[in-house]
């Protein structure tokens, strides 16, 4: 018979962790009850942004880090933390992790118990197709009321495997025994955030399924006790099992049995459940990863019993042979970074991470910012759950706000050169320092030092594989006044969007915007279709029926719109099938030109694939006319710098190059503001046309551009605070975040609004900030939430790599 089972494992939980001392400490408990009567040491405590989904996905890139995606032809998702009713997690993992749109996707639900029922109805279908590779997840958020018997059982987490034919790690064996009743020991009604739980009953329950389960087992195995060398259980709090091990052990008579030893057995296994509670449908899984990585000894060829509970309830028990050269497999020291770098969280933190509510009522709501992992929840909107995935390092895990500033804070005042990095030929205004070096690798690696040849350029036609890089806008001076004929500088900084694209051999047109989690298929048609629906919102846009924000209904309707135009510039000949990818690590809608640069790296990476020869104008052109379904009647300035690159004085609508000394600058996204480029536009435009106001900004633009050129930093200082002071003036900059350029300034550094800012809200999107100390404004950002971000201008605008 074909072997089946687990061929990899990962675990994932939240970087927030609350030590049970620290509870017992709030709760008056004796800190001995949590660490020996109940063997707890600490719980994970997801904060806002991280859910089931985000720990759900974590998991899984990391077990799918080495294979194809395309291989993957069913996502199981066990929870019973649902964030739906109707839709399963498991599809906002599937366009998370860009998974084939083949691949059938189903979530489960029987309390604890359902991963394990996936698991073994996925056996007999690996069985009948071993070329199958299949993703289970199991995530789950174990809640229990603030000071209620359950609350130092809780915990969050996740486990993805990847089920296969001759696994690597594990064969799961083909007897089981299952033991089910109706009972009510552990429930959580539809309208209830937290479980509710006659705690003592399912304690005994889970003792007396687990005899039941085990006793069908051995009927159906006829594996002894002994025929076992370790166990695993589901594990709701640590004693419990080891209290369940020694009960398996009365029951089959085990000669040795005493509770000390059947404590010592379980405790590789135990070793992640007691640093992160429960984790109901992964918790067994968690106890087989830690098993696996924390037993010292080979245990190849060993057979382990496996005990899956979940209330409600269905036992079962069944077991798995380790696989030789399982550890090779494992990953372990991903485990063991994820467990030692969480942060242990005070008894306050505590209760406003528990306490922080997801809306209910389908407004917008911008999720404050905490760490996660590789991918969050940043809003709901219209009751719509909506996840991004955030910047990575190397290793592919998620920058830290404190690592950013450290590892990555550009030298002191230097010299600037302009240098070619070694691995992409890209030019950045940039002292040569190791730390400058990390930070270029850190925003180009994926990008520039990947070869961009990993498919071949299609012989047949010629087209292309390109990889094109089109670089983020900040504006130093004259947002809003440009509007109105003053001057602008701006200029290109290393953040990017890519587009990558190759020839589909399908001749299909496939879309993959994994920042949105959206992956389509779409023919020239629907390409038409959609770009007559935009331009008919747009026109209704213009005689005012629509706001600009109805006229791109959905984000990746942008990246269409740019599609469609250049599907235009073939002249009626079919467009050939292409597979299109578009990543950025742009934040949208801040001010930093993220739809300038995803037009702009669509539109040149399709014409370069097809070998189109558009020049910079007819590029420009065309980009602008997508721009405007986005911001109404853009002014091209984010365009110029997109394409262009380096820094740019605009004067009456003409760039003029101007070069860019290099100097340690800062940018915090205060988050995306709630009104619209348009709405700021529209308030600003009645004092900006009638006051001194407008050749004030036109002063300062002035200064700002001598003062770089003469690399004058006291007048640059000066001319930066008299320019926020203007944006203030015309209302756009928020009340907290003129608090936050206050404590900038009180520590001798400048910072300012940069974009269209906010007449409503406490987000004004980018700030840049001016000083040379990163610690110190560090320490300030963290105190609004906000994340500082080293800069550095690209000298290159839109470019293939
Ligand atoms: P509790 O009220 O916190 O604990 O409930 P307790 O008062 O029973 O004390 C626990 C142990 O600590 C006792 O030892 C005390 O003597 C000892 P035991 O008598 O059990 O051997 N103790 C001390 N030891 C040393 N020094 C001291 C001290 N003080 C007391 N100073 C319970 C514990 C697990 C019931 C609670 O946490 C709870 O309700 N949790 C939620 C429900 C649960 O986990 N049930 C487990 C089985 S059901 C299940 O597994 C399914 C589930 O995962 C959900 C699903 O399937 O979806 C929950």
């Amino acid at each position: 018979m074909i072997k089946t089972g687990i061929d990899k494992i990962a675990l994932y939980t939240s970087h927030y962790a609350l030590e049970l001392a620290t509870l017992a400490n709030a709760r008056g408990v004796d800190v001995n009850k949590y660490f020996t009567g109940l063997g707890q040491l600490m719980m994970a405590v997801p904060p806002p942004g991280e859910d089931i989904v985000t720990m759900a996905a974590c998991a899984a890139q990391r077990v799918l880090a080495d294979i194809d995606v395309n291989d993957i032809t069913m996502l199981i998702f066990a929870t019973e933390s649902g964030v739906d009713q109707s839709k399963s997690a498991g599809l906002f993992v599937h366009g998370l992790l860009g998974l084939p749109s083949t691949c059938r996707v189903v979530e489960l639900k029987q309390a604890c118990y359902s991963a394990t029922f996936a698991l073994q109805m996925v056996m007999p279908h690996l069985r009948e197709n071993p070329q199958q590779k299949i993703l289970l997840i199991a995530s789950d958020i174990a809640r229990y009321g603030l000071a209620s018997t359950g609350e130092s059982s809780q915990g969050a987490g996740a486990i993805a495997m990847l089920l296969s034919a001759d696994p690597n790690i594990l064969v799961i064996e083909p007897a089981y025994g299952v033991a089910t009743e109706n009972v009510m020991d552990f429930w959580r009604p539809n309208y209830c955030h937290e479980a509710i739980v006659d705690g003592k009953y399912s304690s005994k329950l889970y003792l007396t399924m687990l005899e039941k389960s085990f006793q069908h087992y051995y009927a159906a195995s006829k594996h002894h006790y002994n025929d076992h060398q370790y166990f695993c259980y589901h594990t709701p709090v640590p004693r419990l099992v080891e209290k369940a091990h020694y009960h398996l052990q009365k029951i089959n008579a085990v000669s040795s049995a005493n509770k000390d030893d059947a404590a010592h057995a379980m405790q590789a296994a135990l070793h992640y459940a007691r640093l992160i509670g429960n984790t109901y449908t992964a918790a067994l899984y968690v106890s087989i990863a830690s098993l696996l990585d924390q037993t010292p000894v080979d245990l190849s060829g060993k057979r382990v019993g496996l005990y899956s509970y979940g209330s409600g309830c269905v036992a079962e028990f069944f077991s798995a042979v380790v696989q030789p050269n399982y550890a090779d497999h494992l990953f372990t020291s991903y485990h063991r970074d994820l467990l030692d770098t969480r942060e242990k969280i005070n008894y306050q933190k505590y209760i406003e991470l528990f306490n922080f509510k997801y809306v209910e009522d389908g407004s917008l709501q911008t999720i404050p910012s905490y760490q996660t992992g590789a991918f969050k929840l940043t809003r709901m909107e219209n009751h719509q759950r909506v996840y991004e995935r955030c910047l990575v390092n190397q290793k592919g895990d998620p920058v830290k706000q404190t690592e950013a500033a450290a590892i990555d804070s550009p030298a002191p005042l230097a010299t600037t050169s302009v240098t070619t990095s070694s691995t992409s030929g890209a030019k950045t205004a940039t002292p040569t320092t190791t730390a400058t070096h990390a930070f270029m690798r850190r925003v180009l690696p994926q990008s520039q030092s990947e070869s961009p040849s990993s498919a071949k350029d299609d012989e047949k036609t010629g087209a292309k594989n390109v990889r094109v890089y089109a670089p983020a806008k900040l504006i130093l001076s004259g947002e809003h006044a440009v509007v109105h004929g003053a001057p602008a500088l701006a200029i290109a900084v290393n953040r990017y969007a890519v587009a990558h694209v190759n020839a589909d051999v399908h001749q299909e047109l496939n879309v993959h915007l994994p920042n949105l989690g959206y992956q389509s298929r779409m023919s020239s048609n629907a390409l038409r279709i959609l770009k007559e629906k935009v331009k008919k919102n747009y026109h209704r846009f213009i005689r005012g029926d629509f706001t600009i924000r109805e006229v791109l209904q959905k984000p990746f309707e942008l990246a269409h719109f740019a599609l469609s135009l250049i599907a235009d510039s073939l002249h009626g000949t079919p467009s050939p099938g292409m597979n299109i990818k578009l990543e950025s690590d742009i934040p949208i809608g801040c001010g930093m030109g993220s739809s300038a640069a995803t037009i702009l790296c669509v539109l040149r990476a399709i014409s370069e694939h097809l070998n189109l020869s558009l020049s910079d104008e007819a590029l420009f052109n065309l980009a602008l006319e997508a721009e405007n379904m986005q911001h109404g009647q853009s002014s091209g300035l984010d365009l110029r710098i997109a394409l262009q690159g380096g820094c740019i004085y605009l004067q009456d609508k003409k760039p003029i190059a101007r070069d860019f000394p290099n100097f340690p600058f800062y940018v915090v996204n205060t988050g995306k503001p709630l009104s619209s480029t348009g709405q700021c536009v529209e308030h600003t435009k009645p004092l900006l046309q009638s006051s001194s106001l407008l050749s004030e900004f036109t002063g300062v633009t002035n200064q700002i551009d001598q003062a770089l050129q003469a690399q004058s930093w006291s007048t640059l200082h000066e001319a930066v605070r008299h320019n926020q002071q203007l944006l203030t003036r015309i209302g756009v900059v928020p009340n907290k975040v003129q608090r936050f350029v206050a404590n900038i300034e009180a520590v001798d550094g400048v910072a300012k609004v940069c974009g269209a800012g906010a007449i409503a809200g406490d987000d004004a999107g980018a700030v840049l900030i001016l000083h040379e100390e990163p610690e110190t404004i560090t320490t300030i950002a963290n105190q609004f939430g906000y994340q500082v971000i080293p800069m550095q201008c690209d000298l290159r605008g839109v470019h293939a790599a």
